[in-house]
């Protein structure tokens, strides 16, 4: 080991969605750039890990956080903040990489006066709160001078009565330039989201013939389970996306139509057959809207691809897509007031649906936008992908194992135990003239995969032995013994409540209140075992961590607990 780097992220910090999580490190001019939890960048000194400089981006107790890696481009950090659930306004920043000087930010929600504003309410600043966050590393071309990055969904999300309009710049593709951050072009992939369809999954660029003319064009995923497959000098479908009539619920202010790309989804968008207790509206299927009672859509709001990049073959013209199918189940819930800083600010109070969710990876042919092959996979698939001009397509599995698939088919070529969940990407390059593939296995919160922290790296000389895969962890393991529910409030904030909210009142995912339980078996017991939209925590968490959080559970959060103690 060279050196290491510790975040020393301060506990408290209740204002992250979707789990503690770093998607990687920007590099350039010798630095390393970290976008922090905390809202801090930093860059280090590549040889040595000290400390080069640190900025305060944003505050994460105004609900802005860092998960996303930052880009580094020609002199400068350039970076999109998370939080769109803690009811926060969308930005992209570019720094100067050699001090952090601030050089240029861009709202993803524009003020008046800018192109999109009256896609907004006049008369309020539902706006200010309107979300639209950036989650992922953008995409650069260099020859254009453009960068490219898709947002979140439109807040607070599952609520749009009080946001009518199409809410721009919110699940969106943008375009900006780079010197500058001046706006280029945009194109919307869902007008007045009220699914939670943002659109986290990287753009792709490439180069492509279509008609006989070579294209510059440029890919995302949505969590609709569509290709968007844009020409990136202009922002026009290349393949055609038209508008499409869509039911109405007026009192979520539902757009007229909705943008349908041409070709084949990803992923299913619509349900077969009814989950029970429940009966099925339009056939659940995709921008089906809702409002008081609960409504099953499909893709649900935990669906589609993430954040985990895709990636593209250029031989071939296969953009490769690791996503989920998953049904939602939607119920809007009352707007509180208006969003304080650092507070979260969502409005569903849906109710998952008692279907399982599973993995959907898909070859997708750019040319047409067509399916060429695709697989289910009998848990969620949550890893990025990377191919080789061999055909390889190298991606990981939850449950530990790395796996190469034969790009033209996806069968199975090899698969490779490493005891953690491989949910990062893999890098292929060539060292001393031998093609070198490193991967990193640590897990993923919201795969719920086991954790670890293992770096594998292989070639065709490798001698290493996979390891065994990870063992669950059983109820006999867990004593209640020296429990601790100040440890088990942080665990709590990092591994529940972007389902159950730290308060545990929250049905933001469907999941439900769990203030009234007093039993640690029955705790115990969900978090081993899991069930339907609630993930086993077996093989993610400690003993000692599982008896943390459930002290946490049914002692502070337990409203009729007598033993509510001054930490409360
Ligand atoms: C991905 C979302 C998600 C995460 C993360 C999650 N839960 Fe759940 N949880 C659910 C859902 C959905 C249910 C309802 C499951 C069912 O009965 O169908 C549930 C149910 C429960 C229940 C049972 C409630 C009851 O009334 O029976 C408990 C207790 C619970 N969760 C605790 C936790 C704890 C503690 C954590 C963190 C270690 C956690 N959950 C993480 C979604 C989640």
């Amino acid at each position: 080991m060279l050196w290491t780097y510790q975040s020393q992220l301060d506990k408290k910090i209740d204002t992250v969605c979707c789990g503690w999580t770093s998607r990687g490190v920007g590099l350039g001019e010798g630095k390393i750039f970290l976008g922090k939890l905390d809202g801090k960048l930093v860059a280090l000194d590549q040889r040595t890990g000290a400390e080069v400089w640190s900025i305060q981006a944003e505050r994460w107790q105004d609900g802005y956080t860092i998960t996303s890696a930052p880009l580094y481009y020609d002199g400068m950090v350039i970076l999109g903040f998370g939080g769109a659930e803690y009811g926060t306004r969308g930005r992209i920043k570019a720094y100067s990489a050699k001090d952090g000087a601030l050089l240029w930010t861009f709202y993803t929600i524009p003020a008046a006066g800018e192109l999109g504003h009256d896609t907004w309410p006049s008369d309020s600043d539902a706006w200010k709160n309107g979300g639209a966050a950036v989650w992922q590393t953008p995409a650069v071309d260099p020859g254009l001078g453009l960068i490219y990055f898709s947002t979140g969904n439109a807040g607070p999300d599952y609520n749009g009565s009080k946001r009518k309009g199409d809410n721009l710049f919110a699940s969106s593709i943008v375009a900006l330039e780079v010197k500058t951050g001046k706006y280029r072009w945009h194109f919307q992939e869902v007008h007045h989201d009220i699914w939670d369809y943002d659109a986290p999954n990287p753009i792709v660029l490439f180069d492509i013939k279509y008609h006989g003319r070579e294209r510059r064009a440029l890919a995302q995923v949505g969590k609709t389970g569509w290709v968007y497959i844009l020409d990136r000098v202009t922002g026009k479908p290349l393949i055609g996306i038209d508008e499409k009539a869509v039911p109405q619920e007026p009192r979520q202010a539902t757009a007229r139509t909705q943008p349908i790309p041409r070709g084949e989804p990803t992923i299913p968008q619509k349900v077969d057959i009814a989950p029970y207790g429940f009966r099925l509206i339009n056939q659940g299927r995709t921008f089906t809207p809702f409002w008081d009672k609960v409504v099953v859509v499909t893709p649900g709001p935990v669906a589609g691809p993430n954040w985990p990049p895709s990636s593209y073959n250029p031989a071939h013209g296969y953009l490769f897509v690791c996503a989920n199918d998953r049904s939602g189940g939607y119920r809007v819930s009352e707007i509180q007031g208006n969003p304080l800083p650092g507070k979260s600010f969502t409005a569903g109070r849906g109710q998952a649906p008692p279907l399982p969710a599973t993995g959907i990876f898909a070859a997708m042919d750019m040319r047409t936008n067509k399916i060429v092959w695709r697989q289910r996979w009998d848990d969620r698939c949550y890893s990025g992908s990377i191919n080789t001009a061999s055909d390889l397509l190298f991606t990981g599995r939850n449950d530990g194992r790395f796996v190469a698939l034969d790009a033209s088919n996806g069968d199975v070529l090899w698969q490779f135990q490493t005891g953690a969940g491989v949910n990062a990407t893999a890098s292929v390059f060539e060292y001393k003239g031998q093609e070198q593939i490193v991967v990193y296995a640590a897990g993923n919160l919201f795969a719920n995969s086991p954790a670890g922290d293992n770096v594998w790296l292989f070639s065709l000389d490798g001698k290493l032995e996979p390891v065994s895969s990870p063992m669950p962890l059983t109820a006999e393991s867990i004593s209640m013994n020296n429990a601790n529910a100040e440890a088990g409030r942080g665990l709590f904030a990092q591994y529940c409540s972007q389902c159950h909210g730290q308060d545990g009142k929250s049905s933001h995912s469907g999941a439900p209140d769990i203030t009234a339980i007093s039993s640690n078996r029955i705790v115990i017991g969900m978090l081993l075992n899991g069930k339907n939209g609630m993930p086993s925590f077996a093989k993610v968490l400690k003993p000692d961590e599982i008896r943390d959080v459930v002290e946490f559970v049914t002692q502070s959060l337990n409203t009729a607990s007598d033993s509510r103690g001054p930490t409360q």
